[in-house]
C-alpha cells in the first residue's frame, strides 16, 4: 500500500430502508405478494372461512328444525281455551304459559306477566279491573296499556289467533307493548286498588317475579 495514501476506513453498510414490494416483471398477479401473505393464499383461507360459516349455518337450522318449540307450554303456542270462555271484561291468568287473555271491547289480547318496567310479574287486580305491579307501581288498563307508574310502555303482548273455536297463544314470539298514552279500553278503575290508592306498592303486594327481556314486534287483538 502507498503510505502517502489516506488511511481506509471501514463504514458500516447500511441496508436499504424497506418499501412497497413491487411486482416482479412477468410475475402473474396471483402470485404476487400481499402484505406478506401471497394472494392465492389469502383467497384460500377467505374461502376456508366462508365454508366453516356456512356449515355452522346448516348445522344450526338443522338443529332447529329438528327441536321444534314445545307446544302447551312457555315458549311454543299455548292453548288458552275456548273463544267462548271469554264473555266481554273476562281476565284469565295461564301460569305455565306466563300470560293472561283478556277480553274487552269485542277482542282479545295476550300479555306477557312481566312487567316492562324492571320485570316483576304483573298481577290482575280484580277490585280495580286493571293490572298493577306491585314492585314499583305501574298500571295497566285491562289490554294492558300504560296508566301510570315508571313503565316505559303498555304490557308486551304475544301474537293470538283463534282456531276452530280454540284460542292460541304463541308465546314465542314477544311483541312489545303499546306506547304510552296509546288507550283503546278505558283506564279509570272500578273500585279500590289493590297496591294502594296511590298507585304505589302499598297494603297487599301480589308475588312477583323478576324474568330477563324479551325482543320486541308488534300484535294487534284478535276478535272472538
Ligand atoms: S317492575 Fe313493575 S313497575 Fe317496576
Amino acid at each position: 500500500m502507498d503510505e502517502s495514501s489516506p488511511p481506509q476506513v471501514n463504514e458500516p453498510r447500511t441496508a436499504p430502508a424497506p418499501g412497497p414490494v413491487q411486482p416482479v416483471e412477468g410475475q402473474p398477479r396471483s402470485e404476487r405478494p400481499v402484505r406478506g401473505i401471497g394472494r392465492r393464499k389469502f383467497l384460500s383461507w377467505g374461502w376456508k372461512a366462508l365454508g366453516i360459516g356456512l356449515l355452522v349455518e346448516a348445522g344450526w337450522t338443522t338443529y332447529d328444525i329438528l327441536n321444534p318449540r314445545p307446544s302447551g307450554a312457555f315458549g311454543g303456542v299455548f292453548p288458552a281455551g275456548a273463544v267462548s270462555d271469554y264473555g266481554d271484561g273476562v281476565v284469565q291468568y295461564f301460569q305455565d304459559g306466563r300470560m293472561y287473555v283478556t277480553s274487552s271491547e269485542g277482542s282479545l289480547v295476550a300479555l306477557y306477566q312481566k312487567c316492562p318496567h324492571l320485570g316483576c310479574r304483573v298481577p290482575f287486580c280484580e277490585s280495580s279491573g286493571r293490572f298493577e305491579c306491585p314492585c314499583h307501581g305501574s298500571i295497566y288498563n285491562i289490554r294492558g296499556e300504560y296508566i301510570q307508574g315508571p313503565a316505559p310502555r303498555g304490557m308486551d303482548r304475544f301474537p293470538l289467533k283463534i282456531n276452530s273455536g280454540a284460542v292460541l297463544v304463541d308465546t314465542g314470539t314477544i311483541v312489545e307493548g303499546p306506547p304510552r298514552g296509546v288507550h283503546t279500553a278505558p283506564t279509570t278503575a272500578k273500585g279500590p286498588s289493590c297496591i294502594g290508592s296511590t298507585g304505589q306498592p302499598g297494603s297487599s303486594p301480589g308475588p312477583s317475579t323478576t324474568e330477563s327481556p324479551g325482543m320486541n314486534m308488534e300484535s294487534p287483538g284478535v276478535s272472538p
